[in-house]
C-alpha cells in the first residue's frame, strides 16, 4: 500500500526514505482497518459500531473505524519509532526544524511542554505581559518565576502590539540568569516584532528563546508573511495547526533545534502534558495536514492572502470601519503584518466589538474568530473563497450603513489618555505559589499591600494590571477603577465586578 510505513521496519526509520506526499501514519491507520482485525481495544465504541446511532450519524462510520489506538503497529506518540515518528519527522522536514512533535491538546499543551523544559522552579523566564493564558498556566505548573516585559500598545485600536527588541534587550540585561525568552509572534491579530533581532539579543546572553507561534503555522508557505519562528533562529515554537491549516482542532505542532534546547527533556514533558491514549484521528489529520502544506502550501496561502487584501481594500472603502494593515509596519512593536487576520476596528459605528459579533451573527449568519471593545476579527484561511469573502463585504457594508452616525464612542477610548499609568507591580510569590497558598477575598479599595491571587486584566488593551503573587499597589486599585467607571471590559478576577479580589492569606 502506497505510503505504508510498516512497524517491521520501524527500527530504520531514518533508513527509509519517505516523500512530502507520504502520509505514514494515516496509511498505517488505513491498513489496519482494511486488514480487517477484530478489535479487542479501545476506543470502546468499537470502530463506532457501539456508538449512539444519535453521534454516528455526525461522524461517519470511516472515521469511527479510523479511530484507533495505541499499538505495535501504529506507533507510540510517547515513544514513536514507526508511522508516528515517520510522520513527525516529515513534519521536521517541512518546516525546518531538528526535531517536530505533534501535540493534541492545542499549542496550549505545547506551550506548557515548553516551559516546562526551559525553566524549572524558582527558575526565570521572561515572557510579556500579554501573555495567553496557556503561558500563565506553564508558569504555574513549572514553578518558574516570570519576568514580565510590556508590549506596545496601539490605542487607535485599543490593542497590544509585539514586544520590541529594545525591551527584551533590557529585560536580559536586568535579569542575565533567566533561562529563556518567550515571544508571542505574530499576535492573534497578525502583528509580528523584528523576530530575527530578538533572537540575536537574547543567544548573545546565552538564553533559549521560546516562541508562540499559535498563529503562524502558514508562515512558512509566502514571502509576503512574516518570518517563520526557526527561520528567525528561534530555538523551540508551537503552533496552532488546527487553528490556521488543515488539522483538526486541537492539533498542533511543537518544533525545536538542538543545542539550547535539551531534547530529551521536551520529550518527557510532551509526555507529562498529554493523554496516553492520543486520538489517532486527530494526529493523522496533522500528519496530512503537513502533506497538504508541502504539496500546495504556497498557492494555498497565496490565495488566502489575496483574498484577504481584497477584503481588506474593501472594507476600508466602507464609511465608519477601518481595517488595519501594511500602514501599521513600523510603529513601535510592529515589523511585519500577517494580511490574512481581517481586524475590522468598528468604533466608527458607535458600536462595541461584542455588539457588532452579534448583529453579523444573527442578522447576517457571519461568524467572527473574535470580538473586543473596539474591534472585530476574521480568518481568511485556505478554506475560504471569493463567495465567502464576498458574503463578509456585503454583511459589512450593510452593517454599516445601519448604524454610522448613528451613536458616539469616544469616552473610553479618552481615559487611556487622560490617566496616568501605574508603576508595574512588585512580585512576591511565584504565580504557582500565589495560586496554591491559603487565599481569600478582601474589598478591593482596601487590597493595598496584599498579594494577589488572581489575574486582573482589562479590555482594551488586554495586557494583565495584576498577576498572581505580584503586590497590589495604591496607584493600581485607583487605575483599576478608574477603567471600571470608564465601562472597560474586566477578565480574569473570580468577582468581575471588583468589589472584592482574592489574594494570599
Ligand atoms: C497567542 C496564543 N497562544 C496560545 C494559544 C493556545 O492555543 P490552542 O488553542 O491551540 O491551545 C492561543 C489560543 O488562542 C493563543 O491565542
Amino acid at each position: 500500500m502506497k505510503g505504508f510505513y510498516p512497524v517491521s521496519v520501524a527500527k530504520e526509520a531514518h533508513a527509509v526514505h519517505l516523500k512530502q506526499t507520504d502520509t505514514p501514519l494515516l496509511a498505517a491507520m488505513r491498513h489496519y482497518v482494511e486488514d480487517g482485525a477484530i478489535p479487542f481495544h479501545t476506543p470502546g465504541h468499537k470502530m463506532g459500531k457501539g456508538m449512539h446511532p444519535r453521534l454516528r450519524q455526525f461522524v461517519n462510520s470511516e472515521a469511527l473505524a479510523l479511530d484507533l489506538a495505541l499499538m505495535a503497529e501504529l506507533d507510540d506518540l510517547h515513544e514513536p519509532h514507526g508511522c508516528i515518528k515517520a510522520a513527525q519527522d516529515l513534519a521536521a522536514e517541512l518546516y525546518g526544524a531538528d526535531h517536530s512533535f505533534f501535540v493534541v491538546n492545542g499549542t496550549t499543551g505545547g506551550i506548557y511542554a515548553m516551559i516546562l523544559t526551559i525553566a524549572g522552579p524558582k527558575e526565570k523566564i521572561i515572557v510579556p505581559r500579554n501573555a495567553h493564558r496557556s503561558i500563565i498556566g506553564g508558569i504555574i505548573l513549572s514553578g518558574a518565576t516570570p519576568v514580565f516585559m510590556q508590549p506596545e500598545v496601539d490605542y487607535e485600536l485599543g490593542l497590544a502590539m509585539g514586544v520590541t527588541p529594545e525591551t527584551v534587550e533590557k529585560a536580559v540585561e536586568q535579569h542575565p540568569d533567566a533561562k529563556g525568552v518567550l515571544i508571542i509572534n505574530p499576535t492573534y491579530y497578525g502583528v509580528a516584532t523584528d523576530l530575527k533581532r530578538i533572537v540575536d539579543i537574547v543567544h548573545a546572553h546565552n538564553m533559549a528563546v521560546i516562541v508562540d507561534e499559535a498563529h503562524g503555522p502558514h508562515l512558512k508557505f509566502s514571502d509576503r508573511l512574516p518570518l517563520q519562528a526557526l527561520d528567525a533562529g528561534a530555538d523551540i515554537c508551537a503552533q496552532s495547526t488546527h487553528k490556521i491549516l488543515g488539522a483538526m482542532t486541537q492539533c498542533s505542532m511543537v518544533h525545536c533545534r538542538e543545542g539550547r534546547v535539551n531534547v530529551p527533556r521536551l520529550k518527557a514533558m510532551l509526555q507529562l502534558v498529554q493523554s496516553t491514549s492520543p486520538n489517532y484521528i486527530l494526529m493523522a489529520s496533522l500528519d496530512v495536514a503537513r502533506m497538504q502544506m508541502a504539496t500546495e502550501g504556497r498557492q494555498l496561502i497565496e490565495r488566502a492572502i489575496d483574498l484577504a487584501e481584497w477584503v481588506r481594500a474593501e472594507i476600508n472603502k466602507i464609511p465608519g470601519l477601518y481595517c488595519f494593515g501594511a500602514e501599521k509596519v513600523g510603529n513601535p512593536g510592529v515589523y511585519a503584518f500577517d494580511p490574512t487576520k481581517v481586524t475590522v476596528t468598528v468604533k466608527g459605528l458607535g458600536l462595541k466589538g461584542a455588539e457588532a459579533e452579534r448583529i453579523l451573527r444573527h442578522k447576517y449568519k457571519v461568524q467572527v474568530e473574535l470580538s473586543d471593545m473596539y474591534n472585530i476579527l476574521f480568518l481568511i484561511t485556505l478554506g475560504d473563497s471569493e463567495r465567502e469573502a464576498q458574503a463578509l463585504v456585503d454583511a459589512l457594508r450593510d452593517l454599516a450603513e445601519n448604524h454610522v452616525g448613528k451613536r458616539d464612542f469616544t469616552a473610553v477610548e479618552d481615559v487611556y489618555s487622560t490617566t496616568t499609568y501605574p508603576e508595574p507591580p512588585v512580585q512576591a510569590l511565584s504565580p504557582r505559589r500565589a495560586l496554591f497558598g491559603n487565599t481569600r477575598m478582601v474589598p478591593f479599595r482596601e487590597a493595598a499591600g496584599r498579594i494577589c491571587a488572581e489575574i486582573v486584566t482589562f479590555y482594551p488593551p488586554g495586557i494583565p494590571l495584576l498577576c498572581p503573587g505580584e503586590i497590589i499597589s495604591e496607584d493600581i486599585i485607583q487605575y483599576c477603577l478608574r477603567l471600571q467607571e470608564a465601562g472597560l471590559h474586566i477578565s480574569g478576577p473570580e468577582d468581575y465586578t471588583l468589589s472584592t479580589i482574592k489574594v494570599v492569606e
